[in-house]
């Protein structure tokens, strides 16, 4: 294995047009990687921190480069992330920042493969194979509102899911057509729409209408395309979530714990709801746990509830709160403690879906990380030049293994 020769940091755009962090890590043997930290806009209570970048690019370099430089070994990702996490000395990287932190764990895991000359998602442990029936299915968010689109759905995402598409191409293509076929049904309906952070639609309606036409669109490309689309949430639901007077506001609508439990239960039976992500808020692991039981085949998942946590995931398998853990590499710092809780879900029966953030890059990390871990689902959005980096990665990483 080849040491870490150099390490450095600069300041990128990121997809909202805002400063993010890129770190580029050579080794001794010339293999190289370059990586770039993405950003939340409805970002967990409990996540790791992020700090503005230019003073996170500043204390990676004080603490975390010398630590690096000619001391661990690209291709060993605990040792690296190790060394992060002593140059850091918090629990939650508000020193060196988790936007630097990550970015320098994805940059190395990229220079350690690029060395050894295997694609990424070969050197982070995936034994693709080429034959298999399941490939990461994409989560495509067609329209959106909450934190990500001003005067839209109080639902933060509804996301096409196209888990009858015989190849991960397909399903991408579907994803497209499905965010196409939306524009085409909210034109009929003589509606105009902006898009949203991800590129969703954010159409002026509520959520009632937003669900009358997602199902209209998913109906409609699965009709052309002769396989099954269904649909899933991101409600986001910290954000709607007043804590003081202990209710769920969308709009002019009021719930009660019990009733936006008993809400999205009935909408998971009247759409067949394939996922459902934060449908409650982040600090209530017994409601999720009700309603998981509550909702038989669809998949409850943990996102601002477990923020890629090991310790909170811990508590959710306890409650039994949740099904499905989100996984997003910047909430916790590291690609180690990514797959540490990629790991512990799938030891307690969970699936680990893996995503992208609303402010993105054009990094491709989460494409491999996704078929590295065999994810069931991926959420990198639809469309847009940060999105589809990801999504046209997943299929060459196809391609590679046929
Ligand atoms: P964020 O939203 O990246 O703005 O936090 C994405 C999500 O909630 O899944
Ligand atoms: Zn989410």
């Amino acid at each position: 294995m080849t040491l870490v020769e150099a390490v450095s940091l600069r300041r990128v755009l990121d997809s909202r047009g805002n400063p993010t962090v890129e770190a580029d890590v050579l080794t001794e043997a010339g293999g190289f990687g370059r990586a770039a930290a993405p950003s939340g806009a409805s970002t967990g209570e409990y996540e790791a921190v992020e700090r503005p970048p230019s003073e996170a690019i500043a204390a990676a370099r004080q603490h975390a480069v010398p630590r690096l430089v000619g001391e661990v070994h690209a291709g060993d990702q605990r040792e690296v992330d190790a060394a992060l996490h002593a140059a850091d000395g918090t629990d939650d990287f508000s020193e060196i920042g988790a936007n630097s932190a990550v970015a320098i764990s994805m940059a190395a895991a990229k220079a350690g493969a690029d060395t050894i000359g295997l694609p990424l998602f070969q050197h982070l442990g995936g034994a693709f194979r080429g034959a298999r029936a399941s490939f990461p299915v994409p989560l495509g968010n067609v329209v959106g509102g909450g934190e990500h689109a001003a005067e839209s759905t109080a639902i933060q995402e509804f996301l096409a899911a196209p888990v009858g598409a015989p190849s991960v191409t397909e399903a991408v293509f579907a994803n497209a057509e499905v965010h196409a076929t939306v524009a085409d049904v909210l034109d009929e309906r003589g509606l105009s729409a902006a898009k949203g952070d991800e590129g969703a639609w954010a159409p002026p309606v509520d959520d009632e209408t937003a669900f009358e036409i997602v199902d209209e669109a998913t109906d409609r490309v699965a009709d052309a395309r002769g396989f099954e689309i269904g649909f899933g949430l991101d409600v986001a639901a910290a954000e709607l979530y007043d804590a003081d007077d202990g209710v769920y506001r969308a709009g002019d609508t009021e719930r009660t714990p019990e009733e936006q439990r008993d809400w999205i239960a009935g909408l998971a039976d009247e759409y067949d709801l394939v996922y459902v992500e934060d449908p409650l808020d982040e600090n209530d692991f017994e409601g999720f746990a009700a309603l998981t039981e509550q909702v038989g085949d669809t998949l409850v998942c943990g996102d601002d509830l477990f923020v890629t946590n090991v310790d909170r995931l811990e508590r959710g398998i306890e409650t039994g709160a949740g099904d499905s853990i989100l996984v997003k590499p910047n909430q916790i710092g590291t690609l180690t403690d990514a797959f540490d809780a990629v790991e512990r879900a799938g030891r307690a029966g969970m699936a680990a879906v893996v995503s992208h953030r609303s402010g993105e890059t054009e990094d491709t990390t989460i494409a491999h990380l996704a078929v590295a871990t065999d994810a069931p689902f991926v959420k990198t959005g639809t469309v847009g030049g940060e999105r589809t980096a990801k999504l046209n990665e997943l299929i060459r990483i196809a391609e590679d293994a046929v």
